[in-house]
């Protein structure tokens, strides 16, 4: 069937970011060959709002392959980043407002999925420098069989993830364009069309250590 512009407006209205986020988890967690256990252990950095599409896609997940429900945990630098998805979400998601670039001081299990949507490495000097500290520190709680998802609006975020991921010894198992972006929200100055999760990567722990 032709797309026409009423068509497109109406499956931009019926598919929301949870639904698009179910599709990402499908494509990608096979196509990278991730297998969960059950009721596993999920780490949201730099979690904002959003979560609670993040949240939703993953329950839905583990439901279609009958993992049970996950023991998911939110992080960000300030209370107001996740007021509104905690009023929401309540206890079903443990949410922390602590800096990212010591997770260890206050994480002591290691978790399958690692998802970081949109760091923002590119908006300041001194944020490739932070991110790659929380690189560091997500590369210590990532379990050996788990993987972190990582996406970005713009080439500007997503090719120094990759770099800075590369550092800190993990693998980088896929990396490029997202089956499953989301609407253009702006356009950058030297006229890059920004879409929510253009891109993405995902890593694991290289097997050969
Ligand atoms: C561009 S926003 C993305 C928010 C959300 N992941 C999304 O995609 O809608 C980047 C987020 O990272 C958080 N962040 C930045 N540095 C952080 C740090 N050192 N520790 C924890 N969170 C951090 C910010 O507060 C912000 O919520």
């Amino acid at each position: 069937m032709r797309e026409t512009p009423d068509s497109k407006l109406q499956a931009d209205a019926v598919e929301t970011p949870d639904i698009r986020w179910l599709k990402i988890l499908t494509e990608y967690l096979q196509k990278c060959d991730v297998r969960l256990d059950s009721c596993p252990r999920i780490l949201d950095i730099g979690c904002g709002n959003n979560v609670k599409w993040n949240y939703l896609a993953i329950t839905y997940y583990l439901a279609g392959h009958g993992l049970g429900m996950p023991h998911y945990v939110g992080i960000d630098q300030s209370e107001e980043a996740f007021e509104e998805a905690k009023k929401i979400l309540g206890e079903l998601v443990e949410f922390k407002a602590e800096d990212a670039q010591n997770l260890t001081d206050f994480l002591r299990q290691q978790f399958q999925i690692v998802l970081i949507r949109h760091p923002d490495i590119a908006t300041a000097p001194d944020r490739p420098r932070i991110w790659h500290k929380i690189f560091l520190e997500t590369a210590k709680v990532l379990d050996p069989n788990g993987c972190v998802i990582l996406t970005s609006f713009w080439l500007k975020d997503h090719i120094p993830a990759q770099a800075l991921l590369e550092k800190t010894g993990l693998s980088i198992v896929f990396s490029g364009s997202n089956k499953y972006p989301g609407k253009q929200f702006d356009i950058s100055s030297e006229g890059e069309p920004l879409r929510f999760d253009k891109y993405i990567l995902i890593a694991k722990k290289s097997t050969l250590h």
